[in-house]
């Protein structure tokens, strides 16, 4: 991999493309940030976006895109059934990933409804290197469970270990022992895991649930996506992997799996969701429920525009210059916030940054949802966005029952290609600040809670008044500074 040595000072993320469009930012008092947290019900996923400065939510729709893709959905072939997009799409799809058989949604958890109701049965069982939330609901929607087992690095959130996403080969034998090779509905890995803080596989352990797939005849379900992310981390870290090319590495994942499927508001760039594979009978299961649920076969709810836009955003992720400014940004994000002291997850992942609020609060206990109050206390203090990943996030067994999450994250995303290193180092200097008054923050308490995916709409309340106390620090520390 080629790298800019810089002749004076640190070394820096140095972004191989130029912004050309832009989109005006507002930065509003802490005042007026105040009402707006509390108006959101303490849920960031609630904020409008006209109160927030710097959005790291997600990176889910919200990557840049390219002059080729803006100039690509302009040949976009409208039509309800035929459509030369669909073609065109179908072809990348194939020429990218070696599957012949390409089923459109209109985005990812769409993809894992379909997968969820054709391959999931009640008392059925999927092991998994990590759930994602949608995911999970899916599954457990169509009456089956989800068995997580990652390797034990996993949980390490300060680690130098290169491949936390892993799954461990043992445990996933044992899973298929315990329940009987009938009850495993497919074998699942998630690229770039998402809520373990975006870290990813290796190609060597994906060749080894290959393996362990073949000798009981399970299907390899790959969630691909982050699989940008990951690609690059394979390319930077897999010592086997150095002097393959992003494309040959692609291929080489692509052909270890049965079904691959992803969110296109992530991998490529765009909104949609994609289903591919070699299976013919898997294809005709899953087919029956594209129209049903998303629409005709040629475009499964997506615009073709968006459908164009994809099938160029799929190509750009084979360009090594592409993929890796948001890592890079990442890793620069997570060092000088660990110089700093402030506790990150390490190695960087991909995705975003990701700071474990358990130790940035511990004074707060899980059930008041530190990494909750830290996404609404970040917010306050800077106007950036980032997302609750913890228990926050979890879901209530049918007892009522809450479950304390593994990892308390806050994550602060960072979209491909969308802020500037001026941004982010803003971003940083609020988060160190905060880490000096953490012990002003305290927890939260739902006061609306939705039965399924509750992080998304739920309202929470303070349990004390530190907001306000947050507040009269910021002005005393920073005076009249936005
Ligand atoms: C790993 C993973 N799988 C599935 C999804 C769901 O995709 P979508 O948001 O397009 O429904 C996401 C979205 O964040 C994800 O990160």
């Amino acid at each position: 991999m080629s790298t800019v040595k810089f002749f004076y000072g640190d070394d820096l993320p140095l972004e191989m493309h130029k912004v050309r469009i832009v989109q005006k930012l507002d930065l509003k008092p802490i005042e007026h940030r105040l009402a707006a947290i509390t108006e959101a019900g303490n849920n960031t996923f609630l904020l409008k976006n006209r109160d927030v400065f710097m959005d790291m939510l997600t990176d889910s729709g919200v990557n840049a895109m390219s002059d080729q893709q803006m100039a690509a959905m302009m040949q976009a072939d409208d039509s309800y059934a035929g459509s030369e997009t669909f073609t065109r799409l179908s072809v990348k799809i194939e020429e990218i990933f070696g599957k012949k058989f390409f089923l459109p949604a209109h985005q990812g958890r769409a993809c894992e409804n379909i997968i969820s109701q054709a391959f999931v049965t009640p008392g059925s069982v999927v092991p998994m290197n990590y759930h994602f939330t949608t995911t999970k609901a899916h599954i457990t929607l169509n009456g089956g469970t989800v068995e997580e087992i990652p390797i034990p690095e996993a949980f390490h959130l300060t680690s130098t270990y290169p491949f936390k996403g892993n799954m461990d080969i043992a445990k996933l034998k044992a899973v298929i022992k315990k329940y009987g090779v009938e009850k495993i509905a497919f074998v699942r890995l998630e690229a770039g895991a998402n809520l373990i803080g975006g870290q990813p596989f290796s190609l060597e352990n994906m060749s080894e649930i290959r393996q362990v797939c073949d000798e009981f005849g399970l299907m390899f379900v790959l969630d691909a996506s982050l699989l940008a992310d990951n690609l690059y981390f394979i390319k930077e870290r897999e010592e086997t992997c150095r002097e393959l090319s992003i494309r040959e590495i692609t291929r080489k994942i692509a052909d270890l799996t049965d079904i691959i499927y992803f969110s296109a508001r992530k991998l490529g760039c765009a909104r949609g969701g994609v289903i591919c594979t070699n299976n013919e009978e898997a294809f005709v299961k899953m087919r029956e429920l594209v129209p049903l649920y998303e629409g005709f076969l040629t475009y499964g709810g997506m615009s073709v525009r968006e459908m164009e836009a994809i099938a160029v955003g799929l190509e750009e992720t084979m360009d090594e210059d592409m993929i890796n400014q948001g890592p890079q940004f990442i890793a620069f994000m997570t060092e000088e916030l660990q110089k700093m002291g402030v506790p990150v997850v390490t190695p960087p992942g991909g995705l975003g940054c990701h700071v474990n609020a358990m130790e940035f609060l511990p004074h707060i206990p899980q059930n008041q949802y530190p990494a909750g109050a830290l996404a609404a206390a970040l917010y306050l203090v800077s106007g950036v966005r980032g997302m609750e990943r913890g228990t926050m996030s979890e879901q209530r067994d049918e007892d009522g029952n809450e479950p304390l999450a593994n990892v308390e994250l806050l994550r602060l995303a960072m979209p491909r290609r969308v802020f500037t290193l001026s941004q982010v180092k803003y971003a940083i200097d609020r988060l160190c600040w905060l880490f000096e008054n953490r012990k002003l923050v305290g927890g939260l308490t739902f006061v609306e809670e939705p039965k399924i995916l509750r992080f998304f709409f739920g309202k929470l309340a303070t349990v004390s008044d530190w907001q306000s106390k947050l507040v009269e620090q910021f002005r005393n520390d920073l005076g009249d500074s936005l």
